[in-house]
């Protein structure tokens, strides 16, 4: 299995280090426009292999594709990241004619790959690559779902006081401060409902820690987060190399499927060797089906931003 990651910046570079600390992928290419960057930031993670006991070979390259040929699963991170005050939509100036350049110079050189996209606002970028590259769907995934499941499981966690490990949960929808769908009505601590353990306010605080996760930590941070996205690309990547059928909410290109059309947003699907093997629809509360077509409502307005 060989992975391409573009943009060695902080979220491409924790990408490829929990690809590596994992151990299933043979080879990781992170690859970046600034000059010795990507190799810098492989080597330093090369010089990590036989302390986190990896086995993957991770290698740098300045802008160069040929040395991305033949990959399996590419991730594009490239694009610059929001800072403090800033929503995801307003990156889609720049972002835009980075994330298509991008993916076909990726393309040219592995037709054949599975491309996950990370680059913000990212359900838009997902349906710029769809257009843009016309792949079929299932090879065309983008990470946000992943991340904000894992942010909703931390405050859940936190307000539950339990360990992680104890609780389950999902958020659909756009990948965006207004946008994110947390499912509440079906979040379990060990497959209890939470909402047999927290109020509805709780609950309700819960949802709109989760909302804006990533503007928390931008804020904090003063640019965009870079650890939990890393990993959660990771997942991803896994659930493919190791055709692991695991339900993961990502966004993709709906056809009918929860009442959507001609839009990529997140929604429970299953994970394997063929990308995205199936849109899972499940039973959704009113509201939540109500908040789900909002959410679709404002990615299609980003949509409409692009120059297709
Ligand atoms: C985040 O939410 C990078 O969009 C990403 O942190």
């Amino acid at each position: 299995m060989k992975v391409t990651v573009v943009g060695a910046g902080a979220v491409g570079a924790s990408c490829a280090e929990y690809i590596a600390i994992k151990n299933f992928a043979s080879e990781v290419v992170l690859l970046d426009i600034k000059e010795g960057f990507a190799e810098g930031k492989a080597m330093d993670l090369m010089q990590t292999a036989s302390l986190n006991g990896f086995d993957t070979k991770i290698t740098g390259s300045t802008n160069d594709y040929t040395k991305t040929a033949g990959s399996d699963v590419v991730v594009i991170t490239s694009g610059i990241p929001r800072k403090p005050g800033m929503t995801r939509e307003e990156l889609i100036g720049i972002n835009a004619g980075i994330v298509k350049e991008v993916s076909s110079n990726l393309i040219a050189q592995s037709p054949d790959a599975i491309i996950i996209v990370v680059s913000n606002p990212m359900d838009t970028m997902t349906y710029l690559v769809h257009k843009s590259t016309g792949l079929p769907k299932n090879r065309i995934i983008g990470m946000g779902g992943a991340l904000d499941s894992a942010r909703f499981k931390y405050r859940l966690a936190e307000a539950l006081e339990a360990p992680i490990s104890d609780v389950d949960g999902m958020v659909i929808g756009g990948h965006s401060d207004v946008g994110m769908v947390p499912l509440t009505t079906l979040a379990t601590r060990n497959s209890v409902p939470v909402t047999q353990f927290l109020s509805e306010e709780r609950l309700n605080q819960v949802k709109e820690d989760t909302k804006v996760g990533g503007a928390t930590l931008t804020k904090l941070l003063g640019t965009s987060a870079w650890y939990a996205p890393g990993a959660a690309v990771s997942g991803l990547v896994q659930a493919i190399a190791c055709d692991q059928k695991k339900i993961y909410p990502c966004s993709t290109f709906l056809e009918g499927e929860y009442g959507l059309s001609d839009i990529c947003i997140g929604v429970p699907v299953v994970l394997g060797a063929n990308g995205i093997e199936k849109v899972v629809e499940i039973e959704l509360s009113d509201a939540e089906k109500e908040a789900l077509k909002t959410s679709a409502e404002g990615v299609s307005k980003t949509n409409g931003l692009l120059e297709l």
